[in-house]
Order: C-alpha cells, then sequence, then structure tokens
C-alpha cells in the first residue's frame, strides 16, 4: 500500500480507516461517501493543544469551521475543548446549534453585511475580526444600533509571501486585511468609537504554509505593529491571532525534489509552535496566543470513498495523428462536484483502492469523474497524469481518496444533478455512524420555482 499512514491499516486485502473495513461499509452506503475518523479527529486537536498548550499555556485553538463544519464533526470539536472560527452568519448559527457559547467564537469574513455584523455583537462573540477601515465603521454604526459594543482585532497584511498555492496566500498584498500602514489608523479610531473595543490584532498568512519562516516573519512584523498602533492609539492589546495554515502532507514525498512542492510538507506542528511560541514569549508574552488551525485538523480526518463505474482504453495520437501509445481510463462517481478542490486548485489527494490494498499499485490510469467537463480529470501520481493502482483495477472497484476531511464536504454541489454525497464516521467504539444523508433525487429541485407553468 502506499502510504506510512498508521490510521490505514490493510486487513484480507481491503483498506481499513482507524480500523474499519471501508469495502464493508461501503456495503451498505452508495457511494460516494466521505468516512471520518472521529479517534483521528480527536488525536489532530490533542496534538496542537500539547503543541501550543505547553508553549503558550494562554494560548487558544478556534478551530477554523470553514475547513469542515458539519454538525457532527463541530460537536467532536467542542467536546474536544476548543473554540470556534467562523466565516458567515451561517457558520455562526452551525457554531450555536453545536452548543459552542458565544465567548467560544471569533467572527471572520472579508464582506461582512450589517445583519451578520449584528447577529455577531447581539450574541456577544469574543471578537470581529476587522477586514478594512470601511467594515469597522459598519462595524461601529451597528454595534450603536444593537446598543452593546463591538470587540475587534483588526486583520492586518503583514506582507508576508508564502510558498503556498496562489489561491491560498492571504497575506500579501491579496485581498484579505487591511493594509499595515493603515494599522495606527485602525486601532485609532475603534479606540475613539465609544461602542468599539479594540482587543488584539489578527493576521493569517494563508493555507498549507510548508515551511515556519513565514510564521517567524509574519508575527515579527505583527509584533512591530503592535508596539506601533499601541502607542498611537493608547491602547493595551490582550491577544494576537495568528490564523492558520499549517499545513498536511498529502504527498509522503516530492516527485520533483522540489523545496515549493506545497502538498509535501515535513514540518511537524510541534515546530510551528516553537516558532510562533518562540517569538511570542521573547517580545510579549503577555498577549495572550490565538490560533485558527482548519486543515491540520480536518484534511486527515476523513477519506472519500469513490465507486469506479465505466473503463476503457484510448489510443493517444502525436499532431499528425499517428498512433503513438495507449491509455486505460477509470471513471469514478465523484468528481468536482464532490470533491471541488481537484479542479479548482487542482489539488493533490493520494488514492487507494480499497479491495487491492495488499497488490502491489504498478499500472497506470487516467482517472475521470463523471462529470461533462473534459476538465474532470483528477492530477496523476508524482506530476504524471497518471494513477497508479494495481493491474486488475476496473468497473465496481473503490477508489479512496486520502486525507480528504478538510475542504472537501463543505465544498460540494450538485453540478449535473448529482446528488451531493452523504457522510459517515467511525465513532471511538468502533462503530460507523451516518453524520449527513445523502440527498436524495427530490433535493435536486427542491428549491426549484416554476411560475408560469402551475396549472
Ligand atoms: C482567516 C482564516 N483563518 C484560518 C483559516 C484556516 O486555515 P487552515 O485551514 O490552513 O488552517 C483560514 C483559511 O484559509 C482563514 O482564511
Amino acid at each position: 500500500m502506499p502510504t506510512n499512514d498508521s490510521w490505514l491499516t490493510v486487513r484480507d486485502g481491503h483498506l481499513c480507516f482507524d480500523g474499519a473495513d471501508i469495502v464493508e461499509v461501503a456495503g451498505g452506503a452508495e457511494t460516494p461517501f466521505y468516512l471520518f475518523s472521529e479517534r483521528r479527529l480527536r488525536h489532530n486537536i490533542a496534538g496542537l493543544q500539547e503543541a501550543f498548550g505547553r508553549r503558550s499555556p494562554r494560548s487558544e485553538i478556534f478551530y477554523a469551521s470553514k475547513a469542515c463544519s458539519n454538525l457532527w464533526f463541530l460537536n467532536v470539536v467542542r467536546d474536544a475543548g476548543i473554540n470556534l472560527e467562523v466565516n458567515s452568519g451561517g457558520e455562526l448559527e452551525k457554531a450555536l446549534r453545536a452548543g459552542f457559547e458565544p465567548r467560544q467564537v471569533v467572527f471572520n469574513g472579508v464582506a461582512k453585511t450589517r445583519a451578520e455584523i449584528a447577529a455577531a455583537i447581539r450574541v456577544g462573540v469574543r471578537a470581529l475580526l476587522v477586514d478594512s477601515l470601511h467594515e469597522l465603521g459598519r462595524i461601529a454604526a451597528v454595534a450603536a444600533e444593537v446598543g452593546r459594543p463591538a470587540f475587534v482585532a483588526p486583520r492586518i497584511d503583514v506582507h508576508v509571501p508564502t510558498a503556498t498555492h496562489p489561491g491560498l496566500e492571504t497575506a500579501h498584498g491579496g485581498k484579505a486585511g487591511i493594509d499595515r500602514d493603515a494599522a495606527a489608523e485602525a486601532f485609532r479610531r475603534a479606540a475613539a468609537d465609544p461602542g468599539l473595543e479594540p482587543v488584539g490584532l489578527h493576521l493569517h498568512i494563508g493555507s498549507q504554509i510548508t515551511s515556519v519562516d513565514p510564521y517567524r516573519q509574519a508575527l515579527s512584523n505583527a509584533l512591530d505593529l503592535v508596539d506601533e498602533v499601541e502607542a498611537a492609539a493608547g491602547v493595551r492589546l490582550q491577544f494576537v491571532d495568528c490564523g492558520g495554515g499549517f499545513a498536511v502532507p498529502y504527498r509522503e514525498s516530492s516527485p520533483s525534489g522540489a523545496a515549493a512542492d506545497y502538498f509535501c510538507s515535513r514540518v511537524s506542528l510541534d515546530e510551528y509552535a516553537a516558532t510562533i511560541c518562540g517569538v511570542l514569549e521573547a517580545r510579549r508574552p503577555d498577549l495572550a496566543l490565538f490560533i485558527e488551525p482548519g486543515r491540520s485538523i480536518a484534511a486527515t480526518s476523513g477519506v472519500l470513498v469513490t465507486r469506479v463505474e465505466n473503463e476503457k482504453t484510448k489510443r493517444t495520437r502525436d499532431r499528425e495523428g499517428r498512433v503513438v501509445g495507449e491509455e486505460r481510463w477509470l471513471t469514478i462517481d465523484a468528481g468536482f462536484n464532490t470533491l471541488l478542490e481537484h479542479t479548482n486548485y487542482r489539488w493533490y489527494f493520494r488514492t487507494i483502492v480499497a479491495a487491492r490494498a495488499d497488490e502491489p499499485a504498478d499500472a497506470e490510469f487516467r482517472l475521470a469523474g463523471p462529470l461533462c467537463d473534459g476538465g474532470d480529470v483528477f492530477a496523476g501520481d508524482d506530476d504524471t497524469p497518471y494513477r497508479r493502482f494495481p493491474a486488475g483495477t476496473s468497473v465496481g472497484d473503490l477508489v479512496v481518496f486520502l486525507d480528504a476531511g478538510g475542504y472537501t464536504l463543505e465544498m460540494m454541489n450538485d453540478y449535473n444533478a448529482r446528488p451531493r454525497a452523504g457522510a459517515r464516521a467511525v465513532t471511538l467504539a468502533g462503530d460507523v455512524v451516518e453524520v449527513r444523508r445523502r440527498e436524495t433525487s427530490s433535493d435536486l429541485f427542491a428549491f426549484d420555482l416554476t411560475p408560469g407553468f402551475e396549472p
């Protein structure tokens, strides 16, 4: 089996995730479906609690619920004892439904509506993270209407480049956050407004950051700004929120050996914590540290189980139309309707054929999704166009995508009128329970209206 992941084992040739035989689970569930592991989820949270808590006892973890906001998932997160970062009114509602106290929630977002701001202030979230000077004014106005103070932490673009996918970089002149030169002004305005209380400074440099250096730089820049804004605005901040971004090893090694292969991370949680807590403790041990990890909690806690529905062999031709070879194609029942990241960011997820987990994976296949788009073809292994599977892989086989618990379930859609997938979870007791029902065909037109066609 092409992985060293100890959460994946093989029993009677079948791939097991946290001990659950995936072939058996798929016997009672329609594919595609996500399969989570409660034990793995708790393990990921405990790793962060240990790494950061040991070094900064006043650190607090706010799980970035955008990575997976399924209610069962959020209940486990709450029960594991950490807080929540939300990015919309909808995520705030889910947080409250899952039993989080408002004081456990920080509210992010780059286009918060007045209604979302009012809801956040009314329930009393811990802090609103402010994306612009305009938004600061909007929050002040809404706080006055609601008649309650708003605790704010301006989000500052600390201008640090990262080597992640460009779509995941957020603090290098992109759309998020306040320009660093306007930071002092933001805090001055917040301090001067009777409805606002500036409590912290927020930064988030991006997702899947495979080196600690950007964190060292970003936090140093942020602490320079804390000194500056405290002097300028006459305030004393309570916390610095360092955001998320800790990387997941989607690949165990880099095919090209490239240092900037963002799929291949070798940085441990301990190293992230040592860097971040080290910088903070050296300069401002009085400040509490907030972090907002999403991917590092969610990704490895789930896999996606899909089935091969079609196969073919097609010849490959050169520009003149001469046959130069042939390719075997497998088409599975999940495409970018179920795993959007595979096309929007060309994301790479390792795959294993569940019932052939002990066979050598040495035959090359093109792997495609079921959608009508020519682009619904999965990236290959090792930067080739091909996935390596056992030679006998064919229609009916289950293809399992690993590390698929983060930024996946959240992004499903019903393009081509394909019902969104369901989800199951392996509990601590080893039972497999349903945590999201699969959509039915009536869900597909539940929101459509037909004015003019009613009898
Ligand atoms: C503001 C903010 N905080 C936290 C996160 C979580 O990042 P990650 O899932 O990489 O930990 C994100 C996602 O990019 C974000 O935009």
